[in-house]
């Protein structure tokens, strides 16, 4: 599969019409080759193509950004639901990393008005690149704040106004083995998260916490094995209702949900 979607991004053609191929030129099939010994050496596919798909956009990527997961898509698709049939509900991603949550959110709730948080001066740089970009494709445009999502004064103006507070946090426990594509090419303030992966949610709740209007809502995805723990922190923290913990599309524990008391 990688190495046909090399070869077509090579080609500049779609997947399916390497059916139709019949010949390659020996300068793509040079390029190709070292594409492919690069993938072989675990260089990640979409830091090869430059590109990463995410729900119905497709995002610049590369060295300094994590590459979002499909597994992602799910948290963004809950937002949506919850933003249905608001106009100009205000939404806040905390760690935006390549914007993938905050830009799919605007795309497919248009007049909403969110803002992307990121603290990594590397990673901010593609959220900024990947927003011009959704403004020039029509896009309803996304702030985008450079930030620490545990800082108690971040975002001051929007206290007690925000709908939806999404975020996809560094949550990898400090003692886990990742695989190559991960640890060597996702920045690693994407990745860890402490002792058990959530000190930087534990830091984030507070500030969540006084966004969000009452009845305001909260969504925060986590590794499989946080699908006890995180809830758990959610409900000590006191501010938040309805918590529940949601599967992907593989049936792991995924991502935590609640509701501003
Ligand atoms: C796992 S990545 C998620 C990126 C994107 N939201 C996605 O789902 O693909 C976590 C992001 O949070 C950022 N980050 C880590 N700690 C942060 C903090 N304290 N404040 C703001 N951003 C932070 C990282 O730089 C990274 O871009």
């Amino acid at each position: 599969m990688d190495a046909e979607l090399l070869l077509a991004h090579v080609l500049g053609v779609p997947r399916a019409r390497l059916l139709t191929l019949d010949a390659v030129a020996d300068d793509d099939a040079a390029r190709f080759e070292g594409l492919v010994e690069q993938r072989a050496d675990r260089v990640p596919l979409q830091h090869l193509t430059g590109r990463a798909p995410f729900r119905h956009l497709e995002l610049a990527v590369g060295p300094g950004v994590f590459v979002p997961r499909p597994e992602t898509e799910q948290l963004a698709g809950w937002a949506l639901d919850r933003l249905a049939g608001t106009e100009g509900a205000i939404v806040v991603d905390l760690g935006s990393g390549s914007g993938a949550l905050a830009l799919s959110i605007a795309h497919e709730h248009p007049g909403t008005r969110v803002t992307a948080v990121e603290r990594d001066p590397g990673a901010i740089a593609w959220t900024r690149h990947n927003a011009m970009a959704r403004v020039g494709a029509g896009d309803t445009p996304v702030g985008v704040v450079q930030g620490d999502m545990t800082d108690p004064s971040l975002l001051a103006e929007l206290d007690g106004r925000v709908t939806v507070v999404v975020s996809n946090p560094p949550y990898v426990p400090d003692d886990a083995v990742l695989p190559r594509e991960v640890a060597d090419h996702d920045p690693p303030s994407a990745l860890w998260g402490g002792p058990d992966g959530l000190d930087v949610v534990r830091g984030m709740l507070a500030v969540a916490a006084r966004l969000l209007h009452p009845g305001g809502w909260l969504g925060i995805e986590h590794a499989d094995q946080q699908g006890t723990a995180l809830p758990a922190v959610v409900r000590a923290h006191g501010g938040f209702t309805d918590v529940e913990d949601h599967p992907d599309l593989a049936g792991r524990p995924r991502f935590t949900t609640a509701r501003r008391r």
